[in-house]
């Protein structure tokens, strides 16, 4: 089948759980819940929660993989909700949108970001209570990524590198595979876990996903500095503005662009390491480096 029509299945697969398995907007405080799905539902890509999905399929999944992606998507949207407020990247414009503390307050955005945060576990402990190993390996890899450690520390890092002279090559790979790659391995395994892999095609995803994270984040950094905000639907241009340490302004366009194809055919090769039917989810990774927004 077509790549793209493929794709848009996958979505709207996504589309729908998560229509379904966060909390209608009308419930009590109908404002928190009315922005969490402000936030949810703006049209992301959804890659993460579509990678979830391809990745248990591919190893041939007998367990629904969509609570877990979806619950990947919340952590992904608070941590945007979370980025672009006034006090991290101060962003008015997301997935085409005002962001969430100019459309509500900042309050209601943070409050929202933490509630999409938390629902992430709660539809992992409901949906796997019936397999306690797969939740609890599901509520590890996802607590893991999220902490202090990798995500989070993450955004503090490229907070504390934001007009740094002397930021290292070191420093940005640390903020890189922390903010972004964390979570995308985190992507990559929660869907190996649903799909049954062995701990060998475990860690061949955890493989995998740092490359993909470290590709996904230098073209975020590239398109952050060559593409217009209209296709990005956030506003491009920033991160030299705010003096961001970020892959452009260390390395240049040119050896951004070549670390970027290097990570993704990284990224590509541990994938095709991985045993069953693989087509659709390389055809999304390579999609994934090729991408203008
Ligand atoms: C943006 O992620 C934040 C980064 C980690 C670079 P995406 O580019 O996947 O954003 P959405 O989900 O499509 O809005
Ligand atoms: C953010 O990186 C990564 C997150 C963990 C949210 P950026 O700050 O570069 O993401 P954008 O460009 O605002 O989407
Ligand atoms: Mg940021
Ligand atoms: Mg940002
Ligand atoms: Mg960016």
């Amino acid at each position: 089948m077509d790549f793209d029509v493929q794709f848009e299945q996958y979505r709207q697969r996504v589309e729908r759980g998560l229509d379904e398995l966060a909390p209608p907007a009308g419930t009590r405080p109908a404002r928190l819940h009315t922005a969490m799905r402000y936030s949810l539902q703006a049209g992301g890509k959804r890659l993460r929660p579509v990678l979830v999905l391809a990745t248990a399929e591919a190893l041939g999944s007998k367990t629904d993989a969509l609570p877990a992606a979806v619950a990947l998507e919340c952590i992904h949207t608070y941590s945007l909700i979370h980025d672009d407020l006034p006090c991290m990247d101060n962003d008015d414009l997301r997935r085409g949108r005002p962001t969430a503390h100019k459309q509500f307050d900042e309050a209601t955005a943070l409050l929202a970001g933490d509630a999409l945060l938390t629902l992430a576990f709660q539809l992992v402990a409901r949906h796997y209570a019936g397999q306690p190993a797969l939740c609890t390996a599901l509520t590890r890899t996802l607590a893991d990524a999220a902490g202090s450690e990798q995500l989070i520390g993450g955004q503090m890092e490229d907070l504390l590198a934001e007009k740094k002279a002397d930021a290292t090559a070191d420093d940005l790979e640390f903020i890189h595979l922390n903010k972004t790659a964390a979570m995308l391995t985190a992507t990559l395994v929660a869907g190996g876990l649903c799909g049954g892999a062995t701990e060998p095609q475990l860690a061949t995803l955890r493989d995998a996903g740092r490359h993909l994270g470290l590709a996904f984040q230098i073209v975020d950094d590239i398109l952050d500095a060559t593409a217009d905000t209209a296709t990005l639907g956030k506003t491009a241009g920033k991160d030299a503005r705010a003096g961001k340490t970020t892959f452009v302004k260390l390395h240049g366009l040119d050896a951004s662009r070549k670390f970027a194809r290097e990570h993704s055919a990284a990224a590509l090769a541990a994938i095709g390491r991985l045993p069953g039917h693989t087509t659709f989810l390389i055809a999304l990774v390579q999609s994934m480096a090729g991408r203008n927004k």
